[in-house]
Order: C-alpha cells, then structure tokens, then sequence
C-alpha cells in the first residue's frame, strides 16, 4: 500500500492525529510506522461501533455437582486415563496475556509465588500436569500461546529452568496475533515515534493461531480428539484433569466447563447459562441485576455456576469452526502510549480500548456442555491482581492450605 493509500485509510477511519503525526516523521519514521499501519485488519473498529447483539432466550443451566462427580469419580478417573493413554488428549495453556492488573513486566507465568522458595507459576502448572503424566504414563502434548511481546521471555524462561522436567518434545511455543489499542474515542495510540500500541488479540483465536502457526495439522494428523484449554493464572487448577476428561466423555456432551459456585452473586466470574438452547457465558458485567440474584426454588442462585477459563472441546468440532469470524470484545485496560509532546506515559488506571476475541465465545459453538463444578479451596486460585481479591496473597494462602511450602 502506498503512502496516498495509507493516508487515505487513516482518514476513513477518522485517524486525524496520526495523519498529523506521520507528516512530522523522518523518511524512514514515515515507513515504518505505515508499514505496520498497512497490515492492520481494521474490522476492529466496527467493535467500536456496533450495538450490543440482542441476546435470545437465556435459561439456567445444570451442573454436575461435586457430590456426584466424587460418587463416580473410580469410573471417570478410568475413563479419563484410557482416553490420556490412548494420545487423545491435548492441552493449550493461554498465556499470551499481559496480565496487567498484576502490573508484573515479564510474562505472568514467571512470577515467583514462593516466600522461601522459588515457586513459579509456570512450575506449578506444569508440576500440576506432570501428576497426570505419572499417572497415565503418558506425556501429554502442550502447547503454550504466547504474544510477540512475551514470546521470548516465556521461552528463555522454560529453557533456563529446564522446561521444569517436563519433556521439551511434548512442549509447543507459539505466538498469537496482536491488535491496535486505541484511546476512548478510537484513536490508534503510539507506542513509540514509529509504532503503534499493540496488545494481544484476545485469548479466544488460540485455534486459529495454531492454524497460523503450523501447528495444527500436526493435531488433526494424530490420535488427539481432545483439547484441554487453561489460562496461566490460576496455580491450584488441575489440568489433564482424567476425572474431568472422563465425565465428559462419559456424559456423551459435545465439551467440558470447569465451574465454581459462586461466593457470592456479585463475584466477577461469567456465569454459564444457555442460549437458545446452546450453552453460553455470560460476562459478570453483562448480567443484569434480576439474572445475578435470581435464585432457584431450593434458594441457590439460577446463575451461581462461574466458569474458571479451564475447558475440554473436541478437536473435530473445533475444526468445523476455523471460519467463524470470533467476535471482538472492547475491553478497558491501561495501555502504556506516547502523547503529543511525545512522552511516554504508564496509565495505571484504564486508559484504552483493546480488542480482544474470547474464549466463552467457542462454548457458544458447542451443541452441549458438561458444566462440571469444582470445589473452590481445592482448584481455584487466580493471580489477577496485586492485592485483594484474586491476587498473590489468596493464591498463596490458598496453596499453603492445600499443603504447599512456599
Ligand atoms: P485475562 O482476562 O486475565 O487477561 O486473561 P490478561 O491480559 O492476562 O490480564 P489483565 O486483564 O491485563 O490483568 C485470562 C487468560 O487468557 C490469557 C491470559 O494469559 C490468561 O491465561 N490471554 C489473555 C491470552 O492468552 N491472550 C490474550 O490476548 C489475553
């Protein structure tokens, strides 16, 4: 694309500012930065813009409690280990996040949770998998996403730590797309002179990013059927979870969600519902006051079950989706950018718009779901922010009360 091209776009898109901007460039200024502009898949804007989808007709959803799984838990624990032995799970850790509530600067994987110890939040998931792994007998492929921006760090960091004794064949780096981040009235926001703020696109295209990568034909040539999705954060979730594998597949559902039962129903967890029939997340911001509160005829909330990102969806379903364009949630986050006089400025409060696909949009794809509730104190300790709620002091008390030294 030429320059009269760009410049054209960027009007199109109202990017007055950086028109300005862009004349007072160098030559070579001017060419790297319309380098990056010319690539820009600018369907993010209509995010910006599009009125929120009417939703059809919400119902509850059942779960398996945690009193039946535990009274079936031999014949799904078999179940699950026949699948892992037989190769046909796999695993993909989402951590191509910034993670910046935690306001952490390397990948949040590499945070050390420990006191006395080195304790790495990396090392507890792959210690977490390594039990399964001893278990079946069976190392289990991973594949780790990652962004441009913390790639290499997450990498360095494996290597240095000798991939924590997981066998490194069975481990699989890959990097996901990036999208502008614009200013609350879409302006495209500098990271520097001659770049563009760009932040990951979201944890929801991880498949499409595999399909990227390459990676993917080496899934659909193999014996997998199923893909067990997780986020980096939470250091006390099982993964390869055979109990989980086993109730899913003996239940004959289409995919697996991990849940908690709410603390309260205020708690920021989506809540897992239906939709027209199809099962559904709804973000805790989008619940409305009736749904949060509304209670079922034994007392217990209608929308109590609270998805924790850790999910089982079978492989050939997935590949029936790769042409679906995911929707792009605009999410507030603070983004680090260059203003007018040039300074580089480190909001620590909201400042941005990115554009992210989500996760809870794939359930959406699925006939059926098995909603499988976990016992909170055993499974779910997120390290989302620095203090407070689901930060690194619940995590670690949490962890201590499950028996860890840290
Ligand atoms: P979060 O929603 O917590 O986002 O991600 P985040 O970017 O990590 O953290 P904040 O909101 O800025 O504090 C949930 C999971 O999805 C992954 C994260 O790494 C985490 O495991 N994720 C998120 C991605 O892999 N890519 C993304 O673009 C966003």
């Amino acid at each position: 694309m030429n320059k009269e091209l760009i410049l054209d776009c960027l009007s199109r898109y109202n990017q007055h500012n950086l028109i300005k901007h862009i004349n007072n460039l160098s030559a070579d200024e001017q060419d790297n930065l319309m380098a990056q502009i010319a690539d820009i898949d600018w369907s993010f804007m209509e995010s910006l813009h599009h009125k929120d989808k009417v939703p059809g007709d919400i119902a509850p959803i059942s779960a398996l409690s945690i009193y039946d799984i535990k009274t079936q838990s031999d014949v799904y624990q078999s179940i699950g280990i026949d699948s892992i032995k037989k190769g046909e799970l796999c695993l993909l850790l989402l951590a191509g996040g910034q993670g910046t509530r935690l306001g952490y600067d390397m990948p949040k994987g590499t945070f050390n949770i420990g006191t006395t110890k080195d304790l790495y939040i990396f090392q507890l998931l792959i210690e977490h998998t390594i039990d399964v792994v001893n278990l079946s007998g069976t190392w289990i492929h991973m594949y780790i996403m990652c962004s441009d921006i913390n790639y290499n760090d997450t990498v360095t960091f494996f290597k240095e730590h000798n991939y924590f004794d997981y066998n490194p064949d069975y481990l699989h780096f890959f990097v996901q797309e990036l999208n502008p981040a614009t200013d609350f009235e879409g302006n495209l926001l500098l990271s520097s002179k001659d770049s563009l703020a760009m932040s990951p696109n979201g944890n929801g295209g991880w498949f499409s990013s595999l399909k990227r990568c390459g990676l993917l034909d080496q899934i659909l040539d193999s014996n997998l059927k199923w893909i067990n999705v997780f986020s980096v954060d939470n250091v006390l979730q099982k993964i390869a979870d055979p109990i989980f594998l086993g109730a899913t597949i003996e239940s004959g559902k289409m995919c697996g969600a991990k849940v908690v039962y709410k603390a309260n129903p205020e708690e920021k967890v989506g809540a897992i519902c239906t939709e027209n029939g199809k099962p559904h997340i709804i973000e805790y911001y989008e619940l409305s006051e009736d749904m949060m509160y509304q209670a079922n005829q034994d007392g217990t909330l209608a929308y109590g079950y609270g998805v924790i990102l850790n999910y089982l969806f079978p492989i050939h379903r997935l590949k029936e989706t790769l042409d679906l364009k995911m929707p792009l949630h605009v999410v507030k986050k603070a983004v680090p950018y260059i203003n007018d006089r040039g300074e580089l400025i480190q909001p620590t409060e909201p400042n941005a718009f990115k554009f992210e696909t989500l996760a809870l949009d794939l359930i959406h794809e699925m006939d059926d779901c098995l909603v499988f509730e976990i016992d909170r104190e055993k499974e779910f300790a997120p390290v989302k922010n620095k203090s407070g709620v689901d930060s690194i002091d619940t995590a670690r008390e949490l962890l201590i009360k499950n028996g860890y030294t840290l």
